[in-house]
């Protein structure tokens, strides 16, 4: 038995609940820390923002390892996508929400900040993508659309993380090297995608 097949013999046993518990955990206990003032510093709310920011980023690009990684190492962790790509959907909602509500507070604020600011533009287009994505993550969905056009309503994946990956390069001040990372992983990942489907199709 291979290396890769005695692992996802054991990732068979594994469940993926546990993940929506986990994450909705973190997310609890991050919110406490930012309102008792326990973390976060003197921006509380800022930072709160940028924590969850930054794990459905890391969230969604762990998505998008998911395929790749079967193909490289036969390491199969298909099964855990659905729960990663719905944590994900509700991070970034909860990301939305402590900027709407805690951080800039007034519609008319909000929707001029989507309007005005090219990276809250671009993450705002990333998020609204993700509704059909979220509320078409369930098997009722994939019998009633059939598997072909949930597979091609779900390639919506690829430009949400290019489009996260931009929020991310465009928010930053002056030169930073971490959301170039960022951006370098995600395109290269999806520059391996689209070979393997130029192979696919030639
Ligand atoms: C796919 C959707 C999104 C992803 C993956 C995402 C990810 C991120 C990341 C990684 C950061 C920076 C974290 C850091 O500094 O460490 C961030 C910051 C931020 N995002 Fe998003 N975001 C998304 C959608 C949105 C939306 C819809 C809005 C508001 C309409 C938004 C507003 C902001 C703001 C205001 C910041 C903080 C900027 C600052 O540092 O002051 N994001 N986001």
């Amino acid at each position: 038995m291979t290396i890769s097949q005695t692992l996802n013999t054991t990732i068979r046993k594994i469940p993926a609940w546990p993940i929506y518990w986990i994450v909705a955990a973190w997310t609890g206990w991050m919110f406490y820390l930012a309102a008792t003032g326990k973390g976060g510093g003197p921006e509380p709310i800022n930072w709160l923002e940028r924590e969850y920011g930054a794990l459905a980023l890391k969230l969604l690009i762990a998505g998008l390892l998911i395929t790749p990684l079967r193909t490289w190492t036969g390491i199969n962790l298909i099964k855990f996508r659905r729960a990663i790509g719905v944590t994900t959907f509700f991070l970034i909602l909860a990301h939305f929400l402590v900027w709407a509500v805690l951080d800039v507070q007034t519609f008319e604020r909000v929707w001029m900040e989507v309007v005005k600011r090219k990276y809250v533009t671009v993450g705002m287009v990333a998020f609204v993508l993700m509704v059909p994505l979220a509320i078409t993550s369930n098997n009722w969905s994939i019998r009633k659309m059939g598997p072909l056009v949930w597979r091609k309503l779900h390639k919506l994946t690829y430009p949400i993380v290019v489009l996260a990956g931009i929020h991310y390069l465009w928010l930053v001040k002056g030169f930073q090297i971490e959301p170039i990372i960022y951006m370098a992983v995600i395109v290269g990942l999806l520059a391996v995608r689209f070979t393997w489907h130029s192979k696919k199709t030639a």
